[in-house]
């Protein structure tokens, strides 16, 4: 197969994959992260063949998802030796994938080359702003979790066993990772983007304050 076809035989598997789930990883997020991601990569002269790979097939093997906390991504590497993606490449989109998710406010999470930085930021990008708001409310649902809890003040994670391990209200999540992604963005034409969402997601706070009555000085 030509990168052509690879890339499209991989949509169709990961359409095929994703199209059932309800926490916010479904296939539309895929979507949004790769074309956000290639717009990303026009940017900064990012190879788009490794970036849209990684892109397609980043969230295959998520813990949140799968429920496997071992860090390793059978799902995704099966899939691209047998697409037939050569070593090299393969191992680079599994590099990108392995380092991509927030891991708690206090761990750093380095991207190797510019078509991790893309993606890390397309995916980062899709947590936040009004989609943001919605995904964190789907998956705070889907996993049982409280909407907002006025008893509990947010956490800031300092291993990445300790984020994993926590079952937040949504709202605090807001603080533990939500508002933290703006800053966290690698390119210039992310961060633009970042702060406007970023802005939005602290004016629905602000009007869900107010209409809750929970005490904003909780979470600061
Ligand atoms: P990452 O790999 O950085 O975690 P994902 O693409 O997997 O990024 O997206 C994670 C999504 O799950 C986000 O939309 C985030 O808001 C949601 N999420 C994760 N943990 C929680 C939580 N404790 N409460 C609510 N939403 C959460
Ligand atoms: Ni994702």
């Amino acid at each position: 197969m030509d990168k052509k076809q690879i890339i499209a035989a991989t949509e169709r598997f990961v359409r095929e994959q994703m199209q059932a789930d309800a926490t916010g990883h479904d296939w539309l997020h895929v979507e949004r992260v790769r074309r956000m991601a290639l717009r990303l990569a026009a940017h900064e002269g990012a190879d788009p063949f490794v970036v849209g790979l990684a892109a397609l097939l980043h969230d295959l093997d998520d813990y949140k998802i799968t429920g496997d906390l071992s860090g390793e991504l059978p799902r995704a590497a099966r899939w691209l030796a047998r697409a037939g993606v050569d070593e090299p490449t393969a191992r680079r989109v599994l590099d990108i994938i392995a380092r991509l998710s927030f891991k708690g406010a206090g761990v750093a999470t380095p991207m190797a080359d510019v078509e991790g930085c893309v993606v890390q930021d397309a995916d980062r990008l899709d947590a936040i702003g009004a989609i943001g708001i919605a995904r964190a409310f789907a998956y705070g649902g889907a996993r049982g979790r409280a909407l907002y809890d006025p008893q509990a003040a947010p956490v800031r994670h300092a291993s990445e066993q300790e984020y994993k391990r926590n079952s937040s209200s949504t709202v605090n999540h807001f603080y533990e990772k939500l508002l933290l992604l703006k800053d966290r963005m690698n390119t210039p034409t992310a961060r633009a983007i970042a702060q406007q969402r970023h802005r939005y997601m602290e004016e629905f706070l602000v009007q869900l304050y107010e209409e809750t009555g929970l005490d904003p000085a909780l979470t600061d």
